[in-house]
């Protein structure tokens, strides 16, 4: 069932075209086009909670999903936002080639290219892969992930979420923990948090921290109470045991009991605090079950539920630049 046409007016009332033609990182943002993406996907979260109704807003447009990672959430998440805004969604799951990966992706482009789709969301194991990609075809290109580079609607759908648990990111304190230095996640935060005026810390192992860490503007940490101490989000990373060359911790177990986040090392931080995580989490190693699975305390399936809207509301955006481009 579509949603009358009288909400589809009003959203289409209030869409704002994308800042650029395509999104790859959090530099493709500016403070304005951040509030108006976020104001335009918290009407969408009302409208998902409603249940059931698509949007016709995208009727007529088609969105390829072209992952060379394995993914649950981020593609069913695009899935689910594309066909929700009434766009035809074709997914494809495909295996990065470990030996011609830049060929695979480029003729995998030019042929999906030819089927003239509007918008390309692409996942892959390169960092950059997204932006090279974005030079070869016609369409926009959304960056779901590029090995350790970016992650950018990551980083919208968690500033949704924090937006709508504290009604202000600006004055917030968030330490982002753990394994940092494989982290696209963490790039794409520190980049949008800081952006929006929010102190950013980071924590973990000095054999986790990316050299350059110290360069991108936050505190570093290599002492959870320490850097804990007064936050008010502490957003944790996975383990990243896929992108480790050699053994970059001694032992998960060991790893839970220093860098793990338990209610021992949380009393540190502000009272009021949440907890946040782009899964999928490693329960016991970077994570207790018990902070996880506590509604007072963990926004990690709010995180969940954002990110349908967070996408429609950047699938939308990017659209209309083209609807706006093309009228010109
Ligand atoms: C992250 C990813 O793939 O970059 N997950 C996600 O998109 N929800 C983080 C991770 O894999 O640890």
């Amino acid at each position: 069932m579509t949603q009358p046409a009288a909400v589809t007016e009003d959203i289409r009332a209030r869409l704002v075209p994308f800042p650029k033609p395509h999104f790859l990182s959090s530099a493709d943002l500016d403070p304005p086009s951040v509030e108006a993406l976020l104001d335009l996907a918290d009407l969408f979260v009302d409208l998902n909670r409603q249940g059931g109704r698509t949007l016709d807003l995208l009727a007529g447009r088609t969105v390829v999903n072209l992952f060379f990672e394995n993914s649950t959430r981020t593609s069913a998440s695009f899935e689910i936002a594309a066909k929700r805004l009434g766009a035809d969604v074709s997914s494809l799951q495909a295996q990065a080639s470990s030996v011609a990966k830049g060929e695979t992706l480029i003729d995998t482009a030019a042929t999906l290219n030819a089927m003239k789709p509007d918008v390309l969301v692409v996942r892959h194991s390169g960092s950059g892969a997204a932006a090279l990609l974005s030079q070869k075809v016609g369409c926009a290109v959304v960056n779901a992930g590029d090995g350790r580079h970016e992650h950018p609607t990551q980083a919208l759908l968690d500033m949704l979420t924090m937006r709508r648990a504290f009604g202000d990111v600006s004055n917030l304190t968030v330490a982002i923990c753990g394994d940092v230095g494989h982290s696209r996640v963490a790039r794409s935060n520190v980049a949008l948090l800081q952006m929006m005026g929010a102190r950013v810390r980071l924590v973990g192992p000095p054999t986790l921290m990316p050299s350059e860490a110290r360069r991108w503007g936050c505190e570093v940490h290599h002492d959870m109470r320490e850097g804990l101490s007064g936050c008010d989000v502490v957003m944790m990373l996975r383990l990243q045991l896929e992108r480790m060359e050699g053994a970059l911790v001694p032992s998960t177990r060991e790893y839970f009991r220093f860098w793990g986040l338990d209610r021992e090392k949380l009393a540190h931080a502000a009272p009021g605090v949440r907890v946040m995580h782009p899964g999928p989490m490693n329960r016991g190693v970077e994570i207790d079950s018990d902070i996880a699975d506590d509604p007072d305390i963990s926004l990690i399936q709010d995180q969940v539920e954002m990110g349908v809207a967070a996408r429609m509301a950047v699938l939308a955006a990017l659209v209309t630049r083209r609807e706006e481009e093309a009228g010109r």
